[in-house]
Order: C-alpha cells, then structure tokens, then sequence
C-alpha cells in the first residue's frame, strides 16, 4: 500500500509485544511508548532534506550535512497522543508542539472536540500527527482536517496500532498523508476496540479506569 509504513524493525515488535502484555504495568507501558516511538520518529524523519556544511575538527575541515533548517511540529491527539510525546521531542528537541483535545463519544464511537491548540507558525512547518491507536480512524481523519486548516506544509500521521478499518478510512480521507505504524492488526470489535490491540491506551498510560 502507498504511503503506509509498517516499522517491523526487531527493536520495535519487541518492544511492542511487552505493550500489548495486559500484565505489563502503566510505569513500564509509558516507558515502551516513548520508546517506540523514538525509533519511529527516527524512520518518519528519513526524508528531512540536507544541506553540506564544512565543520572545523581539531585536526582539519570535515565536508559535513546538516538538517536544511526544515522545521518540525508535532502534534499530540489528548489524551493517549501525549504519551509519544516525550519520545518525539527526544529525537527532535527544537520541534513546536501543537494540541489537540478529541474523545471518542463510547455510543456513537464518533470524535468529540474539546481543545485545540497549533504553533502560529505551522504553514512553515511539516507537522507530525501522534496518536497510539487508530481504530475507526475517526479522531485521527478529525485532527488532521482541523491541521490542514491552517495549511501546513504537509502531514504525515504516526500510530503504534492500527486497525485495517481506520486505515482505509484515514487514507480515503487524506490520500496525502503518510501513515507509520508499528502494528497492522486484524480487526475492530463491536465497541470499536483493536483486536488483538492493547486495550485502551489512554487508561493504560495514564492509569486511570
Ligand atoms: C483513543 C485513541 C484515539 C482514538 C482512536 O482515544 O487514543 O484518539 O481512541 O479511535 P478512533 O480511531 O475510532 O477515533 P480515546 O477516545 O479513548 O480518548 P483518550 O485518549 O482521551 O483516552
Ligand atoms: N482506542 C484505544 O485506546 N484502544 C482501542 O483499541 C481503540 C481505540
């Protein structure tokens, strides 16, 4: 499939097989999202342009590159988004953070916006959506409406676990955007849960419920 991205580097199933443990407590559960999400942001970040620069060792000139001065942005989907947080800014310190607050309503299984807030500069920036858990797709197809709004320079969407449902919506919807996962699983249950999946990845990072 066109611009999807399945990160089956070792490092990251691995990792990814303690996640979904429900045995695997919310200290060690952050933890594994944070890095996973480093090695993923690692990957999505393989085509920021270069530029040559000549560095001054101790010793003599090196012909050296350098990031193009291509800025960043991530933008957390509240609550469980927050918890790839960290792992982003790890490898990408100068990036700007957006926020945006969505649930799903557990009826309806529909998004329900509650808070939004982007860097005023995010038509200079390619902006990186982060979101554990794709599943309908719904709250991740909502964000990214809302993102290009305000004309981004492009938008690439980041998930641990995502469901072929919501991947089929995601990209009907936003055929532009590229998506990167560590996990395609099976299928969505009656209550709009991933199967196999993690459970739901909000209460288990934060460990509410
Ligand atoms: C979860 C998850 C996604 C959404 C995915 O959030 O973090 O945002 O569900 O489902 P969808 O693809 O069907 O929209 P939730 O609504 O549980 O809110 P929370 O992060 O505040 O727990
Ligand atoms: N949100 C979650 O946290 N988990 C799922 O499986 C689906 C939506």
């Amino acid at each position: 499939m066109a611009n999807i991205f399945v990160a089956d580097h070792p490092l990251v199933q691995h990792k990814l097989a303690v996640l979904r443990d429900v045995a695997t407590p919310s200290k060690e559960f952050r933890r594994l999202i944070q890095e996973i999400t480093e090695l993923m942001v690692y990957e999505a970040t393989r085509d920021l342009p270069m530029k040559d620069v000549e560095v001054q060792t101790p010793v003599a000139v090196a012909k050296c590159k350098k990031l193009a001065g291509r800025k960043l942005a991530f933008v957390p989907i509240l609550r469980a988004g927050l918890g790839m947080m960290d792992g982003a800014l790890e490898l990408v310190p100068s990036a700007r953070v957006g926020h945006i607050g969505l649930y799903r309503d557990p009826e309806t299984l529909k998004p329900v916006e509650y808070y939004c807030k982007l860097p005023g500069d995010i038509e200079e920036r390619d902006v990186i959506v982060l979101d554990p858990m794709l599943a309908t797709g719904g709250s991740a197809i909502d964000a990214i409406t809302q993102i290009k709004t305000r004309h981004p320079r492009n938008v690439k969407f980041m998930c641990i676990i995502a469901a072929p449902e919501g991947l089929a919506a995601l990209t009907e919807a936003h055929p532009d955007v590229a998506v990167y996962c560590a996990a395609l699983d099976d299928h969505l249950n009656d209550h709009g849960y991933i199967i196999p999946g993690l459970g739901d990845a909000g209460d288990r990072i934060f460990g509410t419920k």
